[in-house]
């Protein structure tokens, strides 16, 4: 690999890795991006990015090409891609829903492995979870480059087989907007009882990253933290109650089948 990473569409997501990059940005890298919005252009630009409206330098400088387009624009672009196609290229795509199969048919059988991604929106703000998975071994070089374009903004996991790739897009590709509603939901609750609107977002957004953090560095399950918190006759206690008399629980189990069932119907329409 040459060290040059190529972005095949700069809006948010390439605009949030890029950023990631540059923050830990390795010996002699190079990075460019093609995208035919001029006000992504010139965010790429002020960033030290080379951008281009075509997409063919990209794919002459890069070996490492990030398909970062929405899925819906994925076929026809792969399309025009597939004559710039060199044995060079390593593909790398972010499109939720588009498969691997789909991806190697529109690029042509490249020697190199073809890596799907299911990133998500913390990514912005480098707390992105990253789940990786490729439709051949690749050398262990290859494979650390991919991870750490997206070590740069967040976390990364590599699953052996795409099929769970669907549940990955329920869980956390989808995921923030279910704790963006838990929040809000807090928040509204709390102004209710008194609390101004920033106190509330403020205590909401400080005890949802305190309780991820204690899940993540704790070595009990999240189900021993609760007990723990909740004393017999106590106020939590009282809240779990109606959360569960509720069907809290069922609640989740039905939210996430259903993402993962749309998620399913959406790669196949994209087929
Ligand atoms: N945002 C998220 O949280 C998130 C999470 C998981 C996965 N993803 C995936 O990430 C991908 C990118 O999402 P995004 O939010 O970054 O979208 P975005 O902001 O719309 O960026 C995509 C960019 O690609 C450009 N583009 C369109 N056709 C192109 C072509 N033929 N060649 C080069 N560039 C082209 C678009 O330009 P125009 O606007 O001018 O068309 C746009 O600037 C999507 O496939 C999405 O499924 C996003």
């Amino acid at each position: 690999m040459n060290n040059h990473i190529g972005f095949i569409g700069g809006g948010n997501m390439a605009q949030a890795i890029i950023a990631g990059l540059l923050n830990n940005s390795r010996e002699g890298i190079k990075i460019s991006a093609a995208d035919p919005s001029s006000i992504c252009r010139e965010a790429l630009i002020k960033k030290g990015v080379s951008a281009y409206a075509e997409n063919d330098p990209v794919m002459a400088n890069a070996d490492l090409i990030v398909l970062a387009v929405k899925p819906q624009v994925l076929t026809a672009l792969l399309a025009t891609l597939r004559p710039l196609v060199r044995p060079k290229h390593v593909f790398v795509s972010i499109a939720a829903g588009t498969s691997l199969a789909t991806l190697r048919h529109g690029l042509g059988d490249t020697p190199q492995p073809i890596v799907r991604v299911m990133p998500n929106t913390p990514a912005l703000i480098g707390l992105g979870m990253a789940v990786m998975v490729s439709d051949r071994p690749m050398e262990n070089s290859i494979q650390t480059e991919v991870t750490e374009l997206f070590e740069a903004c967040g976390r990364t996991l590599w699953i052996s087989s795409e099929e769970t790739i669907d549940a990955v897009t329920a869980v956390s590709g989808s995921g923030p907007a279910y704790f963006f509603l838990m929040i809000e939901s807090m928040v509204a609750t709390a102004i209710k009882l008194g609390l101004s609107v920033e106190d509330a977002r403020l205590l909401v957004a400080q005890t949802a990253k305190g309780a991820a953090a204690m899940v993540e560095e704790s070595d009990v399950g999240p189900d021993v933290l609760r007990q723990r918190v909740t004393s017999p006759g106590g106020t939590t206690e009282a809240a779990l109650e109606i959360f569960e008399s509720a069907g809290f629980a069922g609640l989740i189990d039905r939210a996430l089948i259903a993402a993962r069932e749309r998620a399913v119907q959406l790669s196949k329409e994209l087929c």
